[in-house]
């Protein structure tokens, strides 16, 4: 799941901007999850303290999933109000996703880059516990990103019906700015 919203970041993140500027960090602000009983019998979906970089979802499925999708929504502040704007909204496939037929050269990147964590995304997605520790986003993000406030609303959905739906949200920032207005 975290690999997924990674992979759509990047690739949204990486066609907005080609200026080379400092490397950013990311902070998470919030995580939430609302799972369909059907499917998910628990849940944890957490922020990793003390930085926040970091994130951490534990599933324990309790069906077997032999398709599904994923909807990816990503949303910025929009000027001069800040209040947020969709600037992104995708339905993908997550089982030809997963298996790379998706016919886009820089995903197919990307998904290299995941190696066996990329495995979690196979399908059919059998029952059981899914566990995706300490997933830092901002350890793989390239240098060339705004600042900026976000949000992610992020579903999986089977045909039948929506398993999980989860909203993000957090900010990419300059360290070392950050540190030259705190002094
Ligand atoms: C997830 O969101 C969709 C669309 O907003 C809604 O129809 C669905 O009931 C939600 N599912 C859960 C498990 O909350
Ligand atoms: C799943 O995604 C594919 C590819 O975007 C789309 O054609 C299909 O309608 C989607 N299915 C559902 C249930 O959203």
């Amino acid at each position: 799941m975290a690999q997924f919203l990674l992979i759509i970041l990047l690739i949204f993140l990486a066609s907005q901007s080609e200026s080379a500027k400092a490397h950013l960090k990311l902070m998470w602000k919030t995580f939430n999850c609302v799972t369909n009983p059907d499917y998910i019998s628990e849940h944890k979906c957490i922020i990793v303290e003390p930085e926040k970089s970091a994130i951490s979802a534990e599933l324990q499925y309790i069906k077997d999933l032999a398709q599904f999708n994923a909807t990816f929504k990503l949303f910025m502040p929009r000027k001069p109000s800040r209040s947020f704007q969709k600037v992104i909204d995708v339905n993908v496939d997550i089982c030809q996703f997963a298996k790379g037929i998706h016919g886009h050269r820089f995903m197919t990147i990307v998904i290299k880059a995941f190696g066996k964590q990329g495995s979690q995304l196979k399908c059919p997605h059998t029952k059981g516990l899914y566990v995706y520790p300490n997933i830092n986003i901002a350890e793989n993000l390239p240098a060339f990103l705004p600042e900026t406030d976000f949000k992610i609303e992020m579903n999986f959905l089977s045909p039948a019906a929506h398993v999980i739906n989860t909203t993000l949200t957090g900010f990419l920032f300059d360290p070392i700015k950050r540190k030259a207005k705190t002094t």
